[in-house]
């Protein structure tokens, strides 16, 4: 019901502030890079681990029944139905350069935790260097530092400003590269913000009027989607698909229509 709708989003607030803390507290002048995963260009920062390991206590303090999947370190299951969705740092290679956008993101989804099937129950991203928090719980609507927002109305591609991502392998930024190009002259303008938890946040309070990524990972999206939906925008796939780890598209609804058809004609959710 709305009563833990409302506990969840609390928590969830409660949580990513705390490693908000946590990271601002510990940023070293020079950041290392601790390891990298999918390919030389991805990070992971000993604030990523140490962050995560916060998060993932404070849920076993607090939620010991629900599951944890982290950015770090796997899932590990639950058995109240309910997992927590952990980026402990979304826009590592910004925090690594001290470029000011990154994030932690805390999604609660209830079922599997793919974002195929999931539902995003409650949410928040707090934005480290500025303090910045964005929160939303189902039903309950989408707020910016306890302020409710509100998507942008619908405009044309042409006037909207559409922002994206890259993964880290070099084949799918080709494919990438290629859909961006076709884009470009679509649209007012591209911003990669480096934090598509933020990005979806943007589109929540009309900073962006649209996101689009292929190969986002649940916990890129998770808190980042309740927030966006609870404040009006669709999260959607291609093709009549749901919002995937292939494709995502978050926009106000007939903007996600156009933006979803054309990047369904340009092949953006296939690779070459
Ligand atoms: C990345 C960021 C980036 C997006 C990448 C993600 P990370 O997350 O959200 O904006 O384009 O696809 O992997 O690695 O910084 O947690």
């Amino acid at each position: 019901g709305a009563d833990e709708v409302r506990v969840l989003t609390d928590l969830a607030e409660r949580f990513a502030r705390s490693a908000g803390d946590l990271i601002r507290a510990n940023r070293p002048d020079r950041v290392q890079v601790a390891a990298t995963k999918s390919s030389e260009v991805d990070p992971v920062t000993a604030m990523d681990l140490a962050s995560e390991a916060h998060l993932r206590e404070l849920i076993a303090r607090h939620r010991p029944d629900d599951g944890v999947l982290g950015e770090e370190d796997g899932w590990q299951p639950g058995t109240s139905g309910l997992t927590w969705v952990l980026d402990p740092i979304d826009g590592t290679v910004n925090y690594l350069y001290g470029v000011p956008a990154y994030a932690v993101s805390v999604g609660v989804v209830a079922g599997e935790p793919d974002p195929e099937r999931w539902t995003v129950v409650a949410g928040c991203v707090h934005a480290v260097v500025d303090g910045t928090t964005y929160t939303a719980g189902r039903g309950l609507g989408a707020f910016r530092d306890g302020a409710p927002i509100a998507v942008n109305p619908a405009r044309p591609l042409a006037t909207s400003l559409v922002g994206t991502g890259f993964g880290y392998r070099e084949e799918r930024r080709r494919v990438q590269g290629r859909v961006l190009a076709a884009l470009l002259p679509q649209v007012r303008d591209i911003r990669r913000i480096g934090s598509a938890a933020l990005d979806l946040c943007r589109v929540a309070e009309g900073t962006l009027d649209a996101h689009y990524e292929r190969g986002l990972n649940p916990w890129d999206l998770a808190a980042g989607e309740i927030i966006a939906r609870e404040a009006g925008a669709q999260v959607t796939g291609l093709r009549g698909r749901a919002a995937s780890t292939d494709m995502s598209v978050v926009a106000p609804p007939e903007t996600a229509a156009v933006l979803a058809a054309l990047l369904a004609d340009l092949g953006a959710d296939t690779d070459d």
